[in-house]
């Protein structure tokens, strides 16, 4: 064999045994669709907000989808960088009119919940194929969810004590200004 072929060989090799395994770059991929989903639905939810005059409430929703595109861009390179490829994803439009603030909210918390399930059958897969790096790189994704759906509650029994009176949703719309804030500057995702 001549140097070139050996070379070859040896990077053939290399990349055999770096590549990342098929399941769970399939599941990885399939948690980018679910990320970039998650970005445009607040984005979609920020618009709403912002027509219907709860500048607060927009404020943290289209802080909320930027969250959601970082989320997915972490997945992204490090799908990347492990030796597989990163799928952008084609997405479905999401809804353009909500009934209310309520009815965000409830949609946005299930949405939540709904991550949380999709986070934890990768974690599934990660521990199915003994691929332990990206189960410990997963966890991140794991502790997050913990706090975003905790946010999303509390949000919601504020809004079902709120009711319909149009006072406490103005007041509530500002504390959520404060809260974007507080949550920008500590620079935390919600
Ligand atoms: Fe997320
Ligand atoms: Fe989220």
């Amino acid at each position: 064999m001549n140097t070139e072929a050996t070379e070859s060989v040896i990077f053939e090799t290399i990349k055999l045994i770096t590549m990342m395994n098929k399941k769970v770059e399939k599941a990885l991929n399939d948690q980018i669709r679910v990320e970039a989903e998650s970005s445009q639905a607040y984005l979609a939810m920020a618009c709403w907000a912002e027509i219907h005059g709860f500048s607060g409430t927009a404020a943290f929703l289209y802080r909320h989808s930027d969250e959601e595109r970082l989320h997915m861009l972490k997945l992204v390179h490090f799908v990347n960088d492990r030796g597989g490829q990163a799928v952008i994803p084609e997405l479905k439009q999401p809804s353009r009119t909500y009934k209310s603030l309520n009815a965000i909210f409830q949609a946005l918390h299930d949405h939540e919940v709904r991550v949380t399930a999709e986070i934890n059958s990768v974690v599934d897969t990660c521990l199915k194929e003994k691929d332990y790096t990206t189960h410990n790189f997963m966890q991140w994704y794991v502790s997050e969810q913990i706090e975003e759906e905790t946010l999303a509650r509390n949000i919601l029994d504020k809004l079902k004590l709120i009711g319909s009176d149009k006072g406490g949703l103005y007041i509530f719309d500002r504390d959520l200004e404060s809260t974007n804030a507080a949550l920008e500057g500590g620079g935390k995702g919600a």
